[in-house]
């Protein structure tokens, strides 16, 4: 049986792979699994700090390939593909322009956006944030494209399951081995956007 990699392995894994944050293998677990970002492809990473998530789509969409990524925080980064970066909120983004800036419409967007912790309504602030990325992938996603999606499980989560399979053909949650074992924290996973609805 092949053996669990612990959080601390993946810790030390993302300092030797030289990724800025253990989050990377998340994303790689999720694209091995579900085959979320195309090579080639234009990608809008939201919650994109410090830039781990940025590091894998940069090597998974290859040279021709273009990134947008949005945080509250600034992010430095080197990568070899065409890349941008927003300091901002999510609830405050215009979806013309962020396909100005890749150029078209996006294969592919991706959020691990964490509301700040408290220990109480968390998961509430969590779906909140998530119908506005579901927001923003209606108004920015070609007809076909691909979602995943960081949500915290809890009272709202079957609902914004169910807003996902509204605007996608097939949606389900699963949760990556180097997502932490306690964390309430899962990904929803979307493919072939239906496209943006006329009166939603
Ligand atoms: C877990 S981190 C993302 C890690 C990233 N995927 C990586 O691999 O480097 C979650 C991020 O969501 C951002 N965030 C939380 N609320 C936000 C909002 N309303 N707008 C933009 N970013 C937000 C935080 O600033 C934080 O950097």
């Amino acid at each position: 049986m092949a053996r669990r990699v612990t959080q601390d392995q993946y810790f030390k894994k993302a300092k030797e792979d030289g990724y800025l944050a253990r989050s990377a293998y998340k994303l790689k677990q999720l694209n091995d699994r579900f085959d979320l970002v195309p090579q080639g492809g234009r990608v809008l990473d939201l919650g994109c700090a410090p830039g781990s998530w940025m590091q894998v789509e940069a090597e998974l969409v290859g040279l021709r390939g273009t990134l947008v990524g949005v945080d509250l925080k600034p992010v430095e980064l080197k990568l070899k593909c065409e890349f941008h970066t927003i300091a901002g909120d999510i609830n405050k983004l215009d979806p013309e322009h962020l396909k100005e800036l890749a150029g078209g419409q996006f294969d592919t967007v991706l959020s691990d956006i964490a509301p700040n912790t408290t220990g109480h309504g968390d998961d509430l602030r969590s779906a909140h944030l998530c119908r506005a990325v579901l927001n923003i992938a209606e108004h920015t996603l070609r007809p076909g494209g691909r979602l995943g999606m960081k949500i915290f499980d809890g009272a709202e989560f079957q609902d914004v399951l169910k807003e996902t399979r509204v605007l996608f053909q097939q949606a389900k949650s699963y949760k990556p081995d180097a997502t932490r074992d306690v964390s309430r924290e899962t990904y929803i996973v979307a493919r072939n956007f239906r496209g943006a609805r006329v009166n939603p």
